[in-house]
């Protein structure tokens, strides 16, 4: 898993420590090889990557719904005309940024998404990278004590904290995430068998889980920040640099995220879809 592959003029170029890059292909016009070849380095990698592409809002719809059912999210404002696309922005009088801390997306759904397609729109001069983190090397890393550990236990995913009209996302600066009637939790295992690739995967992540299930909240965190500071260490991680026309793909199931926030006074504006997937076990 580790060599180059190559179907035609596509590659699969592994990065280190987590996903891998796509080259050689333009997602608007893909053969059927080209789309098993997008979907096996999906499920091997976790993320994957694409440079140089073009797709409209059209065009990311109808590459996202190769992969499944879009999953519309509940809280982030749409673009104009596409409940689909979530807009993942910030403007250049705003300092609080979208995803800036480790977290993967929709976990606190009792169905969570399978993974978020994201399209660069508009970058800032510099700055605006995105750290991944792969869960898989983050599971098999922990000490056999802690495994045995977390082997039965199962988190509590809650979104009030970020979403809520009084949370994170809700302040001075930025009003439209509020959806009180949308706030909620779910429970999944600790490690989860990603459905895609049967491998085990450490799955709770810091944006969402407060607490494991039959804990509370002051009982939970020595265990959990424990595994939230082992899946923190850089040797799991990859750095994304975007440019115009980049696109990352990630499983939900497979890695977290963190938006660095290191270009104030700068617009950014990202596109995100989110594809639905299946309970988790
Ligand atoms: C997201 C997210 C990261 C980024 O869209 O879910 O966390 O770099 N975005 O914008
Ligand atoms: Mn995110």
């Amino acid at each position: 898993m580790n060599a180059h592959t190559t179907v035609g003029q596509l590659t699969v170029k592994p990065l280190p420590n987590c996903g891998a890059e796509v080259l050689g292909i333009d997602l608007n016009n893909l053969s059927d090889s080209e789309l098993a070849a997008v979907k096996k380095a999906y499920a091997d990698y976790g993320i994957i990557f694409f440079r140089d592409q073009k797709l409209t809002e059209d065009q990311h719809i109808a590459f996202a719904k190769k992969f499944g059912e879009i999953d519309i999210n509940k809280f982030f404002p749409h673009i104009d005309g596409y409940r689909e696309i979530a807009k993942v922005g910030k403007e250049k009088e705003q300092k609080t940024n979208i995803g800036g801390g480790w977290h993967t997306d929709h976990s606190y759904d009792q169905v969570p998404a399978m993974g978020s397609i994201l399209v660069a729109r508009q970058l800032p001069p510099e700055g605006g990278d995105t750290l991944f983190a792969n869960m898989y090397a983050a599971y098999e890393t922990l000490d056999d004590e802690t495994k045995a550990q977390i082997a039965n236990l199962k988190a509590v995913h809650s979104n009030g904290h970020v979403f809520g009209s009084k949370a994170y996302y809700n302040n001075e600066e930025r009003t439209e995430f509020a959806n009180d009637e949308a706030v909620g939790e779910a429970v999944h295992p600790v490690v989860i068998t990603h459905p895609l690739s049967g491998k085990k995967a450490l799955y709770v992540n810091p944006g969402f889980v407060l607490r494991f299930e039959g804990q509370t909240m002051q009982e939970s965190p020595p265990l959990l920040h424990k595994l939230f500071a082992h899946a923190m260490n850089a040797r799991f991680h990859t750095r994304f640099q975007w440019k115009p026309g980049s696109i990352a793909f990630w499983d939900n199931r497979a890695t977290w995220h963190f938006a660095l926030n290191d270009y104030h006074g700068h617009d950014r504006l990202m596109h995100r879809i989110t594809i639905a997937g299946v309970a988790l076990n």
